[in-house]
Formats: structure tokens, sequence, C-alpha cells
């Protein structure tokens, strides 16, 4: 072979592959951008909580989202919290059977993929907040979540009260709220409670951290009316902390 005919093989197949490039290049930006599409259709779809469910909203979460994959912040990890401070849980945290569910990849709404829950469990479970505001109507408000932009029906400190923890103000005394699409809690508990739900496996701290309180953690959805309970304990907790009033 001619060096000539060497040099024109090499040109050849250099075009080539340069040719193959940019049509790989091409399918990538192509199924990035299908895969996109969907991501955003199933995240509207299941229910965006308190973003807008438009583009923006959902740029806005991506964003979040790659600053937490940058961070390497493992939620499940209870340590960031505090071991001072009160405590108000008055039952031992048992450890959630099957450990932690299966998440959503978003960062907001933070959710847990559905898993089944008997009828009578999921009634008490959506009439929880209610029943604790008709029993202590002298230190909780109810009414629709705020943080969530009104998905589903919160509990809050009295603004107003003397007792009411200076922190509650930082997200608007929110105290609790059930989601409607998969039955877990957002709950706002003192950091030693909120450690220990964590530890136990039955939680998550929140996804945007410095949105809310260190504390304000995700709560994994009961399965039967035992784990009610023990959502109820931790319910009540949480009213202490924020009301200052022991229940
Ligand atoms: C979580 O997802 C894995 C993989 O898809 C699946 O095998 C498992 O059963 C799921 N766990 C629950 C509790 O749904
Ligand atoms: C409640 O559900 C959990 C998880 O499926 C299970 O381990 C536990 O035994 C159940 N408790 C009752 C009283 O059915």
């Amino acid at each position: 072979m001619s060096l000539s005919t060497l040099q024109e093989q090499t040109g050849e197949v250099a075009r080539r592959l340069l040719e193959n490039r940019g049509a790989v290049a091409l399918t990538t930006v192509a199924a990035f951008a299908l895969w996109t599409i969907k991501d955003f259709l199933s995240w509207r779809s299941f229910g965006t909580g308190g973003t807008p469910p438009t583009v923006q909203g959902y740029i806005k979460i991506r964003k979040f989202g790659l600053r937490r994959l940058l961070a390497r912040d493992d939620l499940r990890d209870p340590s960031p919290l505090s071991n001072e401070g009160p405590k108000y849980l008055e039952i031992t945290i048992p450890p959630r059977k099957g450990g932690h569910p299966n998440l959503t990849h978003w960062t907001l709404p933070q959710r847990q993929y559905p898993e089944a829950i008997s009828p009578r469990a999921h009634e008490r479970l959506f009439g929880l907040m209610q029943k604790l505001a008709v029993e202590h109507p002298d230190i909780l408000d109810y009414g629709l979540s705020k943080t969530e932009g009104g998905t589903g029906h919160a509990i809050y400190a009295k603004p107003e009260l003397p007792t009411t923890n200076p922190i509650a103000k930082k997200i608007r005394c929110e105290i609790a709220h059930v989601h409607p699409s998969e039955n877990s809690l957002h709950v706002h508990i003192s950091p030693r409670d909120a450690k220990e739900i964590i530890a136990a496996g039955w939680g998550v701290r929140f996804s945007v951290q410095g949105l809310a309180p260190p504390s304000w953690i995700m709560v994994y959805a009961p399965r039967n009316e035992s784990e009610v309970d023990i959502i109820e304990s931790i319910v009540k907790a949480a009213v202490g902390w924020n009301t200052g009033v022991k229940i």
C-alpha cells in the first residue's frame, strides 16, 4: 500500500468517525429531551404540592436536585440533627418493618411510592389532623396546608400563644399534614425526636435543606392501624414542640 493510499484511507476513517460522532451526539440530545419531557409529565401527574405544575416549576425542582446531588447529602442519615433540646415522644419508635419505602426521585414534592393501607387505617390517618384540632382548639388551628399549596389538611400552632415555639414561625406555624396521593406526612418535630424517627427508618430529612427548619421531616406512610398509632404519637410530639404544650 502506497503512503498516499494509506493517508487517503486514514482520512476516510477519520471523516466517518466524525460523522458518526455527530449522529451519536444528536441521538443523545434527542433521547435526553424525550426523557425530560416524559419525566416532566410524570412529575405533574403525581401532584406537585407547593410547586406550580409548570415548566418553570419543574426547572426549579431540577435545580434543587442538582444542588443536592453535588452536596452528596443522604437524607436518611439522622446524624446532622441535634441531640440536644427537648424530647416530646412518649413511645420508643420501633424499627419500620421492611425499612425505608421507595421514594420518588424528585426533590419536590418529597414523596414515596404508595403502599397498601387498610381501609380503617386510611380513615383514621385522614381524620387525625381534624381530630387533634377538635380536641385542642385552644392551641391548634386547622386548615389547608400552606407548605403544600393547599394539598391536604394541616394543623397549625396558634401564632399568638405565648408558649408557641419561635422556630414554628419559620414555617408559618404548620405542624403536620398528610399527603393524599400516598399517605406519607410532613411533620415539624423536635430535632431529638426527628433523629429517633429517622434512625428507626420511619422518615427522612426534608429534601431541600434551608427551605424549612432542619427538623421539618417526611414521615413514611402507615400501612395498618398499629402503624397509625405510631404516627399519632409522632404528630402529638410535634404539637408539643410547636405549641410548647404537651398533649
Ligand atoms: C422498591 O423498588 C424495588 C425495585 O423496583 C422493588 O423490588 C421493591 O419491591 C420496592 N419496594 C417497595 C416497598 O415497594
Ligand atoms: C402492620 O403492618 C406491618 C408492615 O406490613 C406489619 O409488620 C405488622 O405486623 C402489621 N401489624 C398488624 C397489627 O397487623
